[in-house]
């Protein structure tokens, strides 16, 4: 009798929560494909970034992170603008919560890319290098931006020679 129950309610059930379209190609919704072709973007190129950030990307196209796309670090485009009007803050890492942004992709312990792709680093041995305290922050020597541009200016000053690579 339970058994009985159980299986009148599911096809109930099925009945109710069925959308009416499902099945009329096969096992699928057809109007699916529509709705997800159709569905807003939520990233955008940095380009889109370019008219109300000029320096700060002017920056960034002449650094050595010239390849990575804003939204990698900010966040995705939609959540601060909307036809053209600031909607909502971007997220920006602040103080000691650069550190893990940037340990993200140059982490020499946990890293998520293949070997030799990005140039990872290992903190402690770093600070230890620059003989400086290991709770020191990445951006006190890398600009955020263009993270090679202090440091080459700090070798040009120095006299020393300049390495081929860009800021
Ligand atoms: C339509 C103009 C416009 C566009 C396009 C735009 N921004 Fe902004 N953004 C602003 C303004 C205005 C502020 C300052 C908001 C405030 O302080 O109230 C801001 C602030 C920010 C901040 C700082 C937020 C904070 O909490 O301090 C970041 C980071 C940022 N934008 C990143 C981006 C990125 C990345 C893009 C492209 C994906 C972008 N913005 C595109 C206008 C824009
Ligand atoms: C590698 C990560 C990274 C990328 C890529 C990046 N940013 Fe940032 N951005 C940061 C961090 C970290 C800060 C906060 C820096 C600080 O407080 O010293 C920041 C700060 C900002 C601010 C706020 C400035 C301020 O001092 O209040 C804006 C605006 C901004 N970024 C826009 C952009 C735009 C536009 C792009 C792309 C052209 C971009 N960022 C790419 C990491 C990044
Ligand atoms: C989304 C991944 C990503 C994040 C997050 C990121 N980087 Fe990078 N970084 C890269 C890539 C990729 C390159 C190499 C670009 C190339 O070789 O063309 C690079 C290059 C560098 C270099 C130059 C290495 C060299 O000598 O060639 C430094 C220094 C650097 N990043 C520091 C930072 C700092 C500091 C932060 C945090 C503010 C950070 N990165 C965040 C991906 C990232
Ligand atoms: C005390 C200054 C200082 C601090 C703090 C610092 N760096 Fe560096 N970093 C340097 C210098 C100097 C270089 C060498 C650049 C060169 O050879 O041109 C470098 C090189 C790098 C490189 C390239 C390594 C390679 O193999 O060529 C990466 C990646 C990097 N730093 C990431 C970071 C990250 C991530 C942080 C924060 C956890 C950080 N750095 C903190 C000074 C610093």
């Amino acid at each position: 009798m339970t058994l009985i129950i159980l299986v009148v309610t599911g096809i109930l059930v099925r009945q109710i929560f069925l959308p009416d379209e499902f099945g009329a190609n096969g096992y699928y919704r057809p109007g699916a494909l529509e709705e997800e072709a159709n569905r807003e973007a939520r990233n955008m190129a940095a380009e889109s970034c370019l008219e109300c950030h000029p320096l700060i990307r002017k920056l960034h196209v002449a650094g050595i992170h010239k390849t990575i796309s804003c939204e990698a670090c900010h966040g995705a485009f939609a959540d601060h603008v909307k036809d053209n009007l600031v909607v909502g803050l971007m997220p920006v890492a602040r103080g000691q919560g650069i550190r893990p942004l940037c340990l993200r992709c140059h982490n020499k312990v946990v890293r998520a890319a293949p070997p030799d792709s990005i140039k990872v680093v290992d903190i402690p041995e770093h600070m230890d290098k620059r003989k400086v305290r290991t709770d020191h922050i990445c951006n006190q020597c890398h600009h955020v931006h263009a993270p090679l541009k202090w440091v080459h200016e700090a070798r040009e000053m120095m006299g020393l020679a300049k390495r081929e690579e860009d800021i």
